[in-house]
């Protein structure tokens, strides 16, 4: 018998880098299979359960007697009106439920769409470094574009100099950060309101994952409080600790929506019905900027390994970015991150080499904290003998 065929890959496909994580997780499985105890402080993966109300209301939705239908790409209008109430209420804006709020399958699948909407190829995408890898990786790779780096320094606070956007087809901005945990200034987001007021050539996508992932009184905003004129992310994943349930909502220009919409009644048929809704759910027990008890308490928890992570990286004398958001510590090891994660690795404790995050993350670690407060205290112990 002839050897099967093998089909070349499409060329971007080829382009496409590692899914730094993909690696990550093969060695974490061998070590695992080994019996060694491994504390995984590498995926940003909440270990902490969904809140009992997310789960009942999903249960109760399914037995919905439209719950069977296909969803539509854009949403269910009762659950798009009920996001609208929730970001009156949090962030102070009004938004029309018709024309520009679009439910997503996540957050991810909203900024891949988003680019499929809008990027050409060889266009030019720009993209932070660190970042979270899918806007350079699912956007500006998968659309045949280029990426225009922008690049995040500890002595700017991790924010980008804008003037190095212009001129590019797609900006993505995030804040609260993805890897450093960075928020930015008031003054950041006047600055980047006006460039959206005054690029019209670019279209601006600031991703609100974390945007309740925050501690110590700190409120994170959105960008639609400076300007109308972007598209904005949300995402149900953190917030009520549900990444697999693969909720959240894109919200902005009434002809991003529209676009985005429009890829998307192409490729998915929209987010299950039920899981909308328990997203509406979740969502109406906001009171004004007041999330429900439920997220307090899961704020409380994160706040705490924070702090406890903070101190024990400072008095190795490593230098943290200490941040009021995010469950992510983001640490300056020296020139060269490898070493450190590897020994650290060696000693069964996962980081993530910021390299993952684009070249201008070489040097640093990425501590996910998501593993309970005494295991964090464990891997703390066994990083102090590196
Ligand atoms: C910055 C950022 N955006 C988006 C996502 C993905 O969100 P979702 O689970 O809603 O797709 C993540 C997940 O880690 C993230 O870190």
């Amino acid at each position: 018998m002839s050897p099967p065929i093998k089909p070349r890959h499409a060329h971007r496909l080829n382009a496409l880098p590692p899914y730094p994580f993909a690696e990550l997780e093969r060695k974490i499985s061998e070590k695992q299979a080994r019996g060694d105890d491994v504390i995984n402080l590498g995926i940003g993966d909440p270990d902490l359960p969904p809140p009992d109300f997310f789960t009942e209301s999903l249960q109760r939705h399914a037995a919905d007697a439209d719950a069977h239908f296909y969803p539509t790409s854009q949403g269910n209008p009762e659950v798009r009106k009920e996001i609208a109430r929730f970001f009156q209420g949090r962030f102070g804006v009004e938004l029309n439920p018709d024309t520009q709020i679009c439910v997503v399958i996540g957050a991810k699948e909203g900024l891949t769409n988003l680019g499929r909407a809008y990027v050409n190829p060889v266009e030019e995408v720009g993209v932070p470094s660190p970042a979270y890898p899918v806007y350079g990786a699912g956007v500006a790779t998968l659309c045949d574009a280029h990426v225009r780096t922008l690049p995040l320094r500890e002595e700017d606070g991790f924010l980008p100099n804008l003037k190095e956007a212009e001129g590019v087809r797609m900006a993505f901005f995030n804040y609260p950060n993805n890897p450093t945990g960075a928020i930015a200034p008031e003054s950041f987001w006047k600055q980047l309101g006006d460039f959206c007021d005054t690029h019209p050539e670019t279209i601006v996508v600031h991703d609100n994952a974390y945007s309740e992932m925050t501690f110590d009184g700190y409120v994170a905003p959105s960008l639609l409080q400076f300007t109308s004129n972007c598209v904005e992310m949300h995402s149900i994943s953190k917030v009520f600790n549900a990444t697999g349930f693969r909720i959240g909502f894109a919200v902005g220009r009434e002809d991003y929506i529209a676009a985005l919409v429009k890829a998307k009644s192409q490729v998915d048929s929209g987010a299950p019905l039920m899981i909308q809704r328990a997203m509406a759910d979740g969502l109406a027990r906001y009171n004004g900027a007041t999330p429900p008890p439920e997220v307090e308490v899961t704020r409380k928890a994160y706040g705490e390994r924070r702090a406890l992570a903070e101190q024990a990286l400072e008095k190795m004398g490593l230098k943290v970015t200490r941040s009021p958001a995010t469950f992510y510590v983001w640490v300056h090891i020296g020139t060269d991150e490898m070493p450190f994660a590897n020994t650290a690795l060696n000693k069964n404790v996962v980081v993530t080499p910021g390299r993952a995050f684009g070249l201008t993350g070489t040097g640093f670690i990425r501590l996910a904290l998501t593993q309970p407060l005494e295991r964090i205290q464990e891997a703390m112990e066994r990083l102090e003998t590196i």
